[in-house]
């Protein structure tokens, strides 16, 4: 077995796990948009990774700017877009933390981070950095929908989640484990092992990080910090016609944020 590490080196076998629920995320995100937001063309997505939903969405003729930290993630992006949808999209090395581009200013109609991949910002600084910096790249009557596993500090047991998927002749096999959090420090140790075994292939890709943890009042704190008003909660099952009510928020939340309330203090946790 051939033992390699950081799986967003390797996007080919990411997107085999991530990438099965592409065109139902589109189709939320564009029902969304029509019925919360402008219902516009113009859409980003902070954190595109591999480009999935971003060529997903500009196969639909949607204009879509995407960016990312890792160069390896956004070549497979370019890689997979045809000339024809390349004209519709834009794609940037840049962070979360302090991606801006003048000619976007106010004139985002949707933009979208799935996946907990905002937890990867690691402190309330960077984390209301990225939530402001995205506020003033919408439209007044734009959307950010954001997704991510809230977390229960009281739970003692770490969890585990296991997917298996097909790539050509390859199996995939992936565990994703995220362990105790640490309430004080704000943070979950994560780790995630792919198994690749084909004709000629064994490989383990092992990447470690930590998420930081929100519980509700966490983020709803911070929403407001940012200037973003919490329109409505769905759940990661993606049903346009269910959101959850204030009463009954589930663990794994995707909030749809517009720009409404005055920032408030930054909370200092
Ligand atoms: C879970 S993947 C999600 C990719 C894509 N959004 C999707 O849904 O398939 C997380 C992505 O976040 C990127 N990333 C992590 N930290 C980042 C940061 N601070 N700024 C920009 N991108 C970051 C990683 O390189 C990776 O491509």
């Amino acid at each position: 077995m051939q033992r390699l590490s950081d799986w967003y080196d390797h996007p080919e076998y990411y997107e085999a796990i991530f990438g099965t629920d592409t065109a139902r995320e589109v189709d939320f995100l564009a029902e969304v948009s029509r019925r919360y937001g402008t219902g516009g063309k113009r859409w980003l997505e902070p954190a595109c990774g591999a480009g999935r939903l971003v060529a997903e969405a500009a196969s639909r003729g949607f204009q879509v700017v995407g960016y990312d930290i890792s160069e390896k993630m956004l070549a497979h992006a370019r890689a997979r877009l045809s000339p024809a949808l390349r004209r519709r999209v834009r794609l940037h090395l840049s962070r979360m933390e302090d991606f801006f581009q003048p000619e976007l200013e106010g004139r985002v109609d949707l933009a979208f981070n799935l996946v907990s991949t905002f937890r990867y910002l690691d402190s309330e600084k960077a984390a209301l950095a990225h939530l402001k910096g995205t506020r003033r790249l919408l439209e007044p009557g734009g959307l950010y929908v954001l997704g991510f596993h809230l977390t229960d500090y009281e739970r003692d047991k770490a969890e585990h989640e296991r997917w298996v998927e097909r790539l050509g002749e390859d199996t995939v096999v992936c565990n994703t484990h995220e362990g105790l959090p640490d309430r004080k420090l704000r943070r979950s140790a994560m780790r995630n092992r792919l198994r690749i075994t084909g004709p000629g292939k064994d490989l383990l890709i092992e990447t470690h990080w930590h998420f930081r943890t929100y519980d509700l009042a966490q983020a709803r704190r911070l929403f407001r910090a940012a200037g973003l008003q919490v329109r409505a909660v769905f759940d990661f099952h993606y049903q346009v016609d269910a959101p959850r009510a204030p009463r009954d928020i589930r663990l794994d939340s995707i909030f749809v944020l517009a720009p409404g309330e005055a920032a408030e203090p930054a909370p200092r946790e």
